[in-house]
């Protein structure tokens, strides 16, 4: 899999997402399903999006005790997903109970993704609320670093983080970044952002592109345009 753009299909039902994918006619963007629409609709949103020819990244975020997380993704491995994700702050054990779960029979698995400190969670709020007191890039250096050492493919960070991730776990170390934003467009509750074309030059893999595609006028228009900016 290469560069691609990702958007996050944030809707509450599965009529919404449908309409809106829909509107792409013969084009197959890459989507992500998380929480909200998949607590909405069940796997079952998953097989239809799939069975439509869409790439899947499953955004669950799996944090719990390593056992219970292997068995819950070795349920998710049956879906047939491109991507999914846990929190890197379950531990590296965690993380390798999660790979071992994922991997099908065959030796076959979705691509897994670490999050290391969700960006709404800033300095303070990590040294007041989490009691870690260390520079939160530092932080988010060390949890990528455990991700690689458990065997996972890459983290899910700020696009302005993804240079130095790459920097500090390689090359081929996945970096998926939300928080994109056309130059042009509106910020909306998101603190750290980069436009597409930014985000191509610091090296993310992947971006994820939520409201500036689902809430445009012309939502394939925008997501060609980003496509434009990243991939092309
Ligand atoms: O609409 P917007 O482009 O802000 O959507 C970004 C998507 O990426 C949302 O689904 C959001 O939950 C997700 N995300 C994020 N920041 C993270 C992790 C996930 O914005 N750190």
């Amino acid at each position: 899999m290469g560069k691609d753009v990702i958007i996050a299909c944030d809707f509450s039902s599965a009529e919404a997402v449908y309409n809106f994918l829909d509107k792409f006619e013969g084009k197959k963007p890459f989507v992500k399903i998380g929480m909200e629409l998949f607590y909405a609709a069940g796997p079952e949103i998953v097989r239809e999006i799939k069975k439509r020819g869409h790439k899947i990244f499953l955004d669950l975020k799996l944090h719990d005790i390593p056992n219970t997380v292997k068995k819950a993704m070795s349920v998710l491995s049956s879906l047939d997903v491109d991507i999914t994700n846990l929190h890197a702050a379950g531990t590296v054990k965690m993380m390798q109970a999660a790979i071992e779960g994922l991997t099908r029979p065959d030796g076959s698995r979705p691509l897994l993704i670490a999050v290391t400190q969700l960006t709404s969670t800033d300095q303070e709020s990590m040294e007041n609320d989490l009691l870690i007191n260390k520079p939160i890039d530092e932080v988010v250096m060390h949890y990528a670093q455990n991700a690689k050492k458990a065997g996972l493919d890459g983290v899910v960070c700020s696009p302005l983080e993804a240079g130095k991730v790459h920097d500090t776990c390689g090359k081929e170390f996945l970096t998926i970044t939300p928080g994109v934003r056309f130059a042009d467009g509106d910020v909306g509750d998101q603190k750290r952002v980069m436009t597409p074309e930014q985000a191509k030059i610091i090296g993310s893999d992947y971006i994820v592109v939520g409201r500036p595609i689902t809430a445009a006028d012309d939502p394939v228009a925008a997501y060609e345009r980003c496509v434009k900016e990243f991939v092309d």
